[in-house]
């Protein structure tokens, strides 16, 4: 990738809580072209939304925050202001939605307030990209609340309010993890057209490899705060590299039997207390000597794993 238009290295975030301090992210790297899709995927609390909210600049003023490198389009991130050309749906979309307002009307209000439009033209744009999220008589529709409409269809009214921003980088933090199966599938189907359409750069957060695996160009994984494994979507499906990689993989066909993955034993290791080497080692079933002693190298963007079991002496492949 010549030029990522999504330029994160060595971003660190750390949390303070009552119980002691989270190092929720740490030394992570990412980078997502223009119209790519790149998946960030792992267990619960690995900090997939924590890189999500830093990137978009929504952490609370707790956080602590840094980044050797943190660009988008070349312009600074992390700067703790709101990034308009970035927009970000999320898990429950009846959160997203204020209820004692219309539907339209939150949709229209960005389209009047950062990009100019007249009430008249907002209400209009409202209306077209409804009816591009499939939704049909979008003009009735933009008049309701959100309490009036179904899970998918509130989803699809939220990528409308995303879009409605202008965004060339959309967040999408579980967006489906709420939607019934085939409701799911649509969703994901409408996010890979607008991508193409729009040339969007997309992060997608899933704790689901299998519903990327048709939808997503690259794959990150993320344990325990690191990203341990990146490479193209077939790469890490066919060759995963990283033993953590491997058992999500392993317990993906009883995904659906509902199982998630805490199929996989143990469980990961304390993030106040994050371990000095190879976060993984402790459940990892080929673990050696240096895994507990020295950090495996920092993954790059070609297929590479965080994992001294590959360590060929540099990280470039
Ligand atoms: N606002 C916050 N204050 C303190 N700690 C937080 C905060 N948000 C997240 N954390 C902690 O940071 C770590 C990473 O959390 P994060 O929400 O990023 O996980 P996640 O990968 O998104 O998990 P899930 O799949 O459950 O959404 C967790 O240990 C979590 O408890
Ligand atoms: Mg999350």
């Amino acid at each position: 990738m010549s030029h990522p238009a999504l330029q994160i290295e060595a971003l660190s975030v750390t949390l303070p809580t009552a119980r002691g301090i989270v190092h929720a992210v740490r030394n992570v790297n990412l980078a997502i072209a223009a119209g790519e899709m790149l998946a960030l995927v792992g267990e619960s609390g690995c900090g997939k939304s924590v890189t999500a909210q830093a990137i978009m600049g929504l952490l609370p003023d707790s956080a602590r925050t840094h980044a050797h490198t943190a660009l988008f389009n070349k312009q600074p991130l992390l700067t703790g202001k709101y990034q308009k050309n970035i927009a970000m749906i999320f898990q429950n979309p009846m959160a997203t939605f204020n209820p004692v307002l219309t539907i339209g009307y939150q949709i229209a209000e960005p389209l009047r307030l950062l990009h100019g439009y007249s009430r008249k033209d907002a209400e209009h744009e409202t209306v077209r990209l409804l009816e591009r999220m499939q939704i049909a008589d979008a003009r009735q529709k933009s008049l309701r609340y959100a309490h009036e409409f179904s899970g998918g269809m509130l989803q699809r009214a939220a990528i409308a309010m995303a879009l409605a921003c202008k965004p060339e980088l959309l967040i999408a933090d579980e967006p489906t993890t709420a939607l019934d199966v085939s409701t799911q599938a649509e969703v994901m189907a409408l996010l890979t057209e607008l991508r193409v359409e729009k040339n969007l750069s997309m992060l997608f957060i899933t704790h689901d490899l299998g519903l990327v695996s048709h939808h997503a160009d690259r794959i990150a994984v993320m344990y325990a705060g690191e990203i341990i494994e990146t490479a193209s979507t077939s790469s890490v499906l066919d060759n995963p590299a990283h033993p953590y990689t491997r058992a999500l993989l392993a317990a993906l066909p009883i995904r659906h039997s509902n199982a998630r993955l805490a199929a996989l034993e143990g469980s990961p290791p304390d993030l106040r207390f994050p371990p000095p080497a190879c976060a993984f080692a402790e459940r990892c079933a080929k673990a050696m000597p240096i895994c507990i002693q020295q950090s495996p190298p920092v993954v790059e963007q070609h297929h590479a794993a965080r994992c001294w079991l590959h360590n060929t002496g540099h990280t470039h492949e």
